[in-house]
């Protein structure tokens, strides 16, 4: 199984790939969560790598995600897109888990948007409200930069204090009044799945200060981090976590009401986009 350096190497040769190819070199990256694809629909003079067809990139196996990385101009800016993300529950590494962040890094891209859906933890939050991640809990041991460090790529000790920019973060909230749905801030707390949570979990979690809980994001985040890439990170709120509510983890309501939200989490993601210079 890859480390993170010779995932590195693998995205070096995606890189060499999609280089050529692209229309727009990008300065955004956007990862799409489960059921989040939609905004992809809505790059034009776009061109479309599907990751079966880009050598030594992972494969992507989760249902509701596409597998295809688009490139080219969202809300006046040049973008990356990747439909379709890599979970821990797949089967991957942590290293592996690093490689969209690495595969932008090498195409020029600056920034990332991470998007997500999540259960909410936090009793005022509702399905369907969307959540600014200021910061985030791992208990999963998760970091994708184990192993030989690459000291060209990052740093072998990195903060990942501020890596949700607070700047973006403000920048959204400025844009909260343009969307349908009550956009919150809050801590995202990883759990690897894929079962969904105890409620004991979801209580402890709670406890420690977590207001939403995904499968997703901190490997991608931390990543980032390590080299040096700023992140807006925003959860899609699908379901209220395990054990709130006196019924089973409604597992089927996340790709339904991910796909309502989405619309939401589309216009804020633009709006951002196009507020930056
Ligand atoms: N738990 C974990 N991951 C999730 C959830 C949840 O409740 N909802 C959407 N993704």
């Amino acid at each position: 199984m890859n480390n993170y350096q010779q995932q590195l190497e693998c995205c070096r040769t995606a890189a060499d790939y999609i280089r050529p190819r692209l229309k727009k070199p990008p300065k955004i990256g956007i990862i799409l969560g489960t059921a989040l694809g939609s905004l992809a629909d809505e790059i034009t003079a776009a061109v479309q790598f599907p990751y079966r067809e880009i050598p030594s990139f992972l494969q992507s196996t989760a249902p509701a995600h596409a597998g295809l990385l688009i490139n080219g101009c969202l809300a006046g800016q040049d973008v990356i897109c990747m439909s379709g993300r890599f979970h821990y529950y797949e089967g991957y590494s942590f290293a592996q888990l690093a490689a969209p962040i690495q595969l932008f890094k090498l195409l020029g891209v600056q920034l990332v948007i991470i998007t997500n859906a999540a259960g909410a933890i936090n009793l005022s939050y509702q399905p369907g409200d969307l959540m600014l991640i200021s910061d985030h809990l791992n208990f999963m041991g998760a970091a994708p930069t184990r192993g030989p460090n690459p000291e060209e790529f990052g740093p072998r000790f990195f903060d990942v204090s501020r890596v949700y920019a607070p700047d973006l973060r403000l920048l959204a909230k400025e844009l909260a009044g343009s969307i349908k749905a009550n956009l919150h801030e809050g801590v995202y707390a990883y759990m690897t799945g894929p079962q969904f949570e105890t409620p004991a979990e979801i209580r402890a979690l709670r406890t420690l200060g977590a207001d939403a809980v995904g499968m997703s994001t901190v490997p991608e985040v931390l990543a980032a981090a390590h080299c040096g890439l700023p992140v807006l990170g925003i959860s899609v709120l699908t379901n209220m976590a395990s054990g709130i509510l006196p019924v089973d983890a409604p597992i089927s309501q996340v790709e339904q009401i991910g796909n309502i939200a989405a619309a939401d989490l589309a216009t804020l993601i633009k709006g951002v986009l196009a507020a930056l210079p």
